[in-house]
């Protein structure tokens, strides 16, 4: 493996390396309005939920790499501590990204990206109207990061409001995972899509206790076929399953002395999140 170590690293570098490999980052594109009433509207990165109780998300508006002053998000945030943080789908991505130019402050970057400003609630900044999710925000704190370019300025926001599209809404009123369609950042021009093509299921291991990869038998421990993930899964049982719970479950054919067929129909089991039938084929 190769180490950096960042003591001495030029900037340049500490940045492509990290933005490269924190990733994938959601993008927060964030409305923000001065005192004068200019409205700006820019994407971070830098972007993440901290708690809900109470439910406050954050955000890191970096000093400028070249002139180490501050961008016009976090100027207006000192002079009005609100902001309208949108989430940003496929369908705006490229607008997104035209909005991080770095106009002056005075230019609308909703006019130059072609959004669309509607009125917030309870907050003066505007909404951008074709965001799936916009969160009205109060600003909670500015935590200064350093005073040289490049240092973040990590802004924590409180949520007050979330409107969501219906559109991506269930009949039930949750989330509809697939429908919202996000974006989000990598590094250089790389971006990633949510959508079916992407996302993938992890059961969450319901149990309040868990063998543990430790406690498999050792034929299983030590199988040539079977990967970390396969061995994960088989481990979040609560205990080794019996014969009679397994009794029932219908499993493909295998030879049953042959080891090697047995652990390959079990990955393609655990696969198909089939654990105990994935168990039964194993433990026979
Ligand atoms: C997708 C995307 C994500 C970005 N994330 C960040 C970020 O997290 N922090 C940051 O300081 N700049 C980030 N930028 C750059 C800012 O958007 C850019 O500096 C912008 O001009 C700031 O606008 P403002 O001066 O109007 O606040 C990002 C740009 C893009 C395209």
């Amino acid at each position: 493996m190769k180490t950096i170590i960042t003591q001495g690293l030029p900037i340049v570098d500490q940045y492509t390396y990290l933005i490269s490999t924190i990733a994938p980052r959601p993008i927060a594109l964030v409305s923000t309005i001065d005192k004068a009433g200019n409205v700006n509207l820019a994407p971070f990165s830098y972007f993440n939920i901290f708690g809900v109780n109470p439910p406050i998300v954050a955000f890191s508006a970096a000093l400028s790499g070249k002139t180490a002053l501050p961008k016009d998000t976090l100027h207006n945030l000192r002079e009005v501590g609100e902001a309208v943080i949108n989430l940003v789908n496929y369908d705006m991505v490229h607008a997104a990204s035209l909005s991080s130019v770095a106009y002056p402050l005075e230019v609308n970057e909703f006019v130059k990206a072609g959004f669309t400003a509607i009125p917030s609630e309870q907050v003066r900044p505007p909404r951008v109207a074709e965001s799936p999710v916009q969160l009205e925000c109060r600003m909670v704190d500015i935590i200064a990061l350093g005073e040289q370019g490049g240092a973040g300025n990590l802004i924590l926001c409180h949520v007050d409001r979330i409107h969501i599209a219906e559109h991506v809404l269930t009949a039930e009123g949750k989330i509809n995972h697939l429908a919202l369609d996000l974006v989000a950042r990598a590094g250089g021009n790389y971006y990633c899509r949510m959508n079916e093509n992407s996302m993938f299921e992890v059961p969450k291991p319901l149990h309040s206790f868990a063998i543990g990869v430790d406690l498999l038998p050792e034929t299983i421990r030590h199988s040539h076929i079977l990967t970390g993930n396969d061995l994960a899964q088989l481990a979040s049982v609560e205990q080794l399953p019996t014969p009679e719970q397994l009794a029932d479950l219908v499993v493909p054919d295998y030879s049953k002395d042959n080891l090697t067929e047995r652990h390959t129909i079990a990955r393609q089991l655990l696969a198909k999140n089939e654990k105990m039938k994935a168990w039964k084929v194993l433990l026979d």
